[in-house]
């Protein structure tokens, strides 16, 4: 049987819903992240910055904006050194300025990825997959790119059924 891996980030704190601005304990990717494992198995990683970003949601954008022009990679509490002994991995993110977030990177920069599935999903308010996609087939050399699924972020704790279909037909 196949082994699969979910990696993912998500922001806790202020964000838009439909235009409204509120402040959450759990950010809208966490939730698809977990219903990929719950439908499908597999080990959740979740990548976490040594600094965090600000909860406000505007200064979080801006601090965004910085890293990306910056080709930031920041620093992560811990790292995933290797991902031998998995087949499929879901790379799950929030769309921040048409990409994953910087920390993204950090993670899956450091990873062997020959001969792995990769699945990218990413939750967002407009974007959907930005070009994550690209980005992704440029860093896990070696890695075959394939399904992906774009999920809009206040759709996200409600995604469940659609996240879950979706995810058995990768792993199939
Ligand atoms: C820093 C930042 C930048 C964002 N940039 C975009 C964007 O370029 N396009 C888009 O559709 N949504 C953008 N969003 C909205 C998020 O992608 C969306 O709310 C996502 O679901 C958040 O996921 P999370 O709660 O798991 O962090 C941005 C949000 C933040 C905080």
């Amino acid at each position: 049987m196949s082994k699969n891996l979910i990696i993912y980030y998500s922001r806790k704190g202020e964000n838009y819903f439909g235009g409204d601005i509120r402040s959450v304990p759990k950010g809208n990717t966490e939730y698809v992240a977990e219903y990929i494992s719950e439908a499908v198995g597999g080990d959740l990683f979740e990548i976490e910055t040594v600094r965090e970003y600000s909860k406000d949601y505007m200064e979080c954008t801006r601090e965004a904006k910085d890293e990306l022009s910056n080709k930031a990679r920041p620093e992560l509490k811990r790292y995933l050194d290797s991902i031998d002994g998995y087949d499929n991995v879901f790379i799950c993110g929030p769309c921040w300025w048409g990409t994953y977030p910087m920390a993204v990177f950090s993670q899956i920069e450091k990873i062997d990825w020959t001969g792995k599935k990769v699945f990218p999903v990413m939750t967002h308010e407009g974007s959907g997959l930005g070009s994550s996609v690209r980005d992704l087939r440029n860093a896990c050399k070696g890695a075959s790119v394939d399904s992906d699924l774009a999920i809009e972020g206040s759709s996200a704790a409600g995604s469940s059924a659609k996240v879950s279909k979706w995810a058995k037909g990768c792993v199939e």
